[in-house]
């Protein structure tokens, strides 16, 4: 089976992209990375893409003002171009139309550092911490054209300890995304995700169970 065609849309360092990359170096991995798209210029991760070889473009949208559409115009004629299958938002801060996010239905995926559907947005951690929650974590899910919903895949969990500083949550809980972002984009690539009445059914062999990536406190 000839492998999925993956684009990787970031803003940032691009940590996730990397976890991707990797898992991807392995030829039996379903899908390869073979674009990097960044919609601002100095993303750290365009130079993480391009030390490993893969194609990076720039899509910046400012040059776009507040025409979300033409934006999102520019990055479908640069998908199409590299005959992209699957879309992997990664750390990347621009909210996408509905129409655009129709179009990938089902196709394109995001990571977000809670476990939705708690703490959508931004600050998860900070605001996980002041929620005083004991368990925190981070999930992947199918895209839908509401910010930060649509059916989850994998998500993994981490304990919240005692008087834990807000940068130590979440490097904590960006171990854990490079380990499920990889494993919810093979399930994908291998053709095993459902989704019925809004939640994702995974055939086939049961999955890694992701309460083991919990790292022991
Ligand atoms: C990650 O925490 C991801 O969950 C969120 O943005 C951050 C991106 O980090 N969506 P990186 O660019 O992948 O290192």
């Amino acid at each position: 089976m000839s492998r999925k065609r993956v684009a990787v849309l970031i803003s940032g360092r691009g940590s996730n992209m990397a976890a991707l990359i990797e898992a991807a170096k392995d030829k039996t991995y379903p899908a390869e990375i073979v674009l990097v798209i960044s919609n601002r210029p100095d993303a750290g991760g365009l130079l993480v893409a391009r030390a490993n070889g893969i194609a990076t473009e720039v899509v910046d949208h400012t040059a776009y003002g507040k025409d979300r559409t033409a934006f999102e115009r520019a990055l479908q004629v640069v998908l199409e171009r590299y005959r992209i299958d699957i879309v992997c938002l990664a750390g990347f801060m621009r909210l996408l139309t509905p129409d655009f996010v129709r179009q990938w239905q089902h196709r394109i995926l995001n990571i977000h550092p809670a476990l939705l559907p708690a703490f959508k947005g931004l600050d998860t951690h900070r605001r996980a911490l002041e929620a005083g929650v004991k368990v925190h974590g981070a999930t992947v899910h199918f895209v839908v054209p509401e910010m930060d919903s649509g059916p989850t895949i994998a998500q993994a969990a981490v304990s919240v300890r005692h008087g834990e500083m807000e940068e130590k949550l979440a490097a904590r809980v960006l171990d854990v995304e490079h380990q499920i972002y990889p494993l919810a984009l093979k399930l994908l690539a291998e053709g095993r995700l459902r989704v019925e009445n809004g939640r994702c059914l995974i055939d086939g062999s049961p999955v890694p169970d992701t309460a083991s990536l919990i790292p022991v406190p």
